[in-house]
C-alpha cells in the first residue's frame, strides 16, 4: 500500500502534489517521488519521508503533477525504487498503489524485446508496456495495458504528449476530487478535502481521463458516469489541531466518535442482512480483529448467537465451513485480506455486511450492504478512535438484537470514556518504559481488550508486548516471567473475578510486576498487584471501553517517553492492501 496523487488545473502542481503526499504518509513513508509536465517530465524522486525537514521543497514546473509516498514492497526504499516511474524514452510517467502479481513474467518478455529496467520493483513493468502501447493516445494504451495485468493496481499516468492525467483502478482505491477548474486524483479524501469536498468513487475496471475542463470515465468500451458524492468530513479534521500527535488527537475524538456511531445507527435503518442473524461468522485483520472477537464475547454471552471469527487472511487460503451472514469489519475499507475473505464468502451464498470508517470504499463495493462507523478521518497508523467507533457500532447492533435494553448504557458510554482520559497513568508508564517484554492478561471480552492493548504498545513503543488469555499464561510464558516482564492484568468484577486473582497471584509468585485494572474501590485485588488503575464501576460493556482507553494512553505516554514515532512508526502502514 501507498498513497498517490494527481493533479490538473491552473495552478503549479508540485506544491500542491507535495501537499497532498505528506496527507497520505500514513498510508506509507520510505520513499516519495513527484512528476510534473513542465519541460518534459520533471521528475523528483528521493529515500526517507517528504515531511522531513528540507525534503517537501520540490520546484518542478507544471500544472499537471502526480506524486506517490510508498510502503516498500517489491525493493528495498531507496531513490531509484521510488516512484515514479519511467519508460525507456522518458515519454511516460507512472504512479501506483497495488501489486502486480504477473510483473516477473511480463518483466522477462519487456528484457527480451529490448526493455531497459532501472528498479526493482513491479509497478516499472507498467511503464514499459504503455510505452509499447503508446501510438497517440494515452488512454487506449493504459487501457491495452491493464487487460494485461493481474493483480491489484491504482494508477496514475502521464506523458508529456498529452495535457492530462490518465488514472486506472483495480482493488485498489482510487478517487478524483471535482474542484472549479481543476481535478484531483488520490488514494482517498484526505489529500482533496483542502480543496474540495465533492468526489467520485472509481470502481474496479474503470479508466479517467482528466483534463483541464472535464473528467471522463470508460469502462470497458463503455463511456460511464459514476455519482458525484459529497464528503462530510473536514479538512481540520485532518490537521493535528494543538495536539502533538494525531494519535492523542484521535484518542481524545473517541468520546465523540463513539456518540456518532451508536447514533448513526437504529433498528429501523438497520440493513435486512443484519437483522437479527442465526450465526455470524466474522472476518477482519489487526485492530479490527480484535473489535471482532470483543463481539463474539459479548454477542454470544448476552443474545445466544454463535459467532465465529477468522483472520482474514486464514480464511481466504483455509476457508472454513460458512452459511448465515459473514461480517467484514475493516476501519479503512481496503485491507486485501479482508476484501478476498467477503468475496469468497459471497462465492459461498452468504449474506455480507461490512462494517467501515470510509465512505466509498472498496468493501462497500463488495458487501451486500454497509455500516458506516462515524469516526471521521483517522491519521495515526494505530488506530484507536477507529476501533472504539468499531466496537459503537458491534454494541449498537447488541442492542437492537436485545430489543433495545443496553440503550441507557450505551448512551453514557461517552461520557464514560471522556472521563477516562484525564486519569494520572505516570506510575504504570515508568514502569512500562523500561520494560523489555510486557504481557497483557484478560479473561472473556477481556482478553481481546488485553491483545488490542499490546498490540498498541508494541506498534508505537516498539516494547514486545503479548497478549494473553489469563489462563494460558501458565502454558509456555511462564518462563518468561521475572522481574523484567511486568504483566497487565485486566480484573473486572464477572464471573471471571475469582479465577483472575489466582492468576495474578501466580504471576506475583514469579517475581514479575503486575500492574491491575479493575473497578474503583477493588480492595482486594488492590492489595495482591504492585500497582492499580481503576475504571468507573459499571456496565460491563463500558468496562471493556475503559478499560481499553488507558491502554491506549499507557501505549501512547510509553512511546512519548521513549521518543517514538507515534503516528508513523517504523515499517507500518495504515491500510494495508497487499496480501
Ligand atoms: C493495518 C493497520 C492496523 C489495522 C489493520 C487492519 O495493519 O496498521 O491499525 O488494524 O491494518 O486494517 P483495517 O483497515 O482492515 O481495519
Amino acid at each position: 500500500m501507498c498513497g498517490i496523487f494527481g493533479y490538473i488545473g491552473r495552478r503549479t502542481a508540485a506544491p500542491i502534489i507535495v501537499k497532498g503526499l505528506k496527507k497520505l504518509e500514513y498510508r506509507g513513508y520510505d520513499s516519495f517521488g513527484i512528476a510534473t509536465l513542465g519541460s518534459g517530465i520533471e521528475i523528483s524522486k528521493h529515500e526517507g519521508r517528504i515531511s522531513e525537514n528540507g525534503r517537501s521543497a520540490i520546484r518542478l514546473n507544471g500544472t499537471i503533477g502526480i506524486g506517490h509516498t510508498r510502503w516498500a514492497t517489491h525493493g528495498i526504499p531507496n531513490d531509484i525504487n521510488a516512484h515514479p516511474h519511467m519508460d525507456c524514452k522518458n515519454r511516460i510517467a507512472i504512479v501506483h498503489n497495488g501489486i502486480i502479481e504477473n510483473y516477473a513474467d511480463l518483466k522477462r518478455q519487456l528484457i527480451a524485446r529490448g526493455h531497459r529496467f532501472l528498479s526493482e520493483t513491479d509497478t516499472e513493468v507498467i511503464a514499459h508496456l504503455i510505452e509499447e502501447k503508446y501510438t497517440n493516445n494515452l488512454l487506449t494504451a493504459v487501457r491495452d495495458t491493464v487487460s494485461d495485468l493481474q493483480g491489484s493496481f491504482a494508477l496514475l499516468v502521464i506523458s508529456p504528449e498529452e495535457q492530462r492525467i490518465v488514472a486506472a483502478r483495480n482493488a485498489s482505491p482510487l478517487v478524483i476530487g471535482v474542484g472549479d477548474g481543476e481535478f484531483f486524483a488520490a488514494s482517498d479524501m484526505t489529500p482533496i478535502l483542502e480543496y474540495t469536498e465533492r468526489a467520485m468513487f472509481l470502481e474496479d475496471g474503470d479508466i479517467a481521463s482528466l483534463s483541464q475542463t472535464k473528467v471522463e470515465i470508460f469502462h470497458g468500451d463503455d463511456i460511464v458516469t459514476r455519482q458525484i458524492e459529497l464528503i462530510d468530513w473536514s479538512v481540520e479534521d485532518t490537521k493535528k489541531g494543538g495536539f502533538p500527535h494525531y494519535m492523542l488527537k484521535e484518542i481524545y475524538e473517541q468520546p465523540q466518535a463513539f456518540y456518532n456511531s451508536i447514533s448513526g445507527i437504529t433498528k429501523e435503518t438497520i440493513p435486512r442482512v443484519a437483522i437479527k442473524p442465526s450465526s455470524v461468522v466474522i472476518v477482519a485483520c489487526g485492530s479490527s480483529f480484535h473489535a471482532g472477537l470483543i463481539f463474539k464475547y459479548l454477542l454470544e454471552e448476552t443474545c445466544g448467537i454463535p459467532v465465529r471469527i477468522e483472520y482474514a487472511s486464514e480464511f481466504k487460503y483455509f476457508p472454513p465451513p460458512v452459511n448465515g451472514l459473514v461480517i467484514g469489519i475493516t476501519q479503512s475499507g481496503e485491507t486485501a485480506d479482508t476484501l478476498t475473505a467477503l468475496k469468497q464468502a459471497k462465492a459461498h451464498n452468504c449474506s455480507t455486511l461490512a462494517i467501515t470508517n470510509v465512505l466509498g470504499s472498496s468493501v462497500s463495493r463488495i458487501a451486500d450492504s454497509t455500516l458506516y462507523m462515524r469516526a471521521g478521518p483517522e491519521i495515526s497508523v494505530a488506530a484507536t478512535k477507529s476501533f472504539v467507533a468499531q466496537l459503537a457500532v458491534l454494541m449498537q447492533l447488541i442492542n437492537i438484537y436485545s430489543d433495545n435494553q443496553f440503550n441507557k448504557v450505551l448512551l453514557q458510554g461517552h461520557r464514560a470514556i471522556e472521563d477516562i482520559l484525564l486519569k494520572d497513568l505516570s506510575e504504570a508508564i515508568a514502569i512500562c518504559k523500561k520494560a523489555h517484554s510486557l504481557f497483557y492478561v484478560g479473561r472473556g471480552a477481556f482478553f481481546p481488550v488485553s491483545l488490542e492493548g499490546a498490540l498498541k504498545m508494541k506498534e508505537i513503543s516498539y516494547i514486545h508486548a503479548e497478549g494473553y488469555a489469563a489462563g494460558e499464561l501458565k502454558h509456555g510464558p511462564f518462563a518468561l516471567l521475572s522481574k523484567d516482564t511486568p504483566v497487565i492484568a485486566i480484573c473486572m468484577p464477572d464471573d471471571t473475578y475469582g479465577v483472575m486473582i489466582s492468576n495474578i497471584k501466580e504471576i506475583k509468585a514469579r517475581g514479575a510486576p503486575v500492574i491491575a485494572l479493575g473497578v474503583e474501590g477493588d480492595s482486594e485485588l488492590t492489595d495482591v498487584v504492585d500497582l492499580f488503575i481503576s475504571v468507573p464501576k459499571t456496565h460491563k460493556f463500558v468496562q471493556v471501553l475503559t478499560s481499553l482507553v488507558i491502554l491506549q494512553l499507557l501505549a501512547y505516554h510509553t512511546a512519548v517517553a521513549l521518543k517514538r514515532d507515534i503516528d508513523k512508526p517504523r515499517n507500518l502502514a495504515k491500510s494495508v492492501t497487499v496480501e
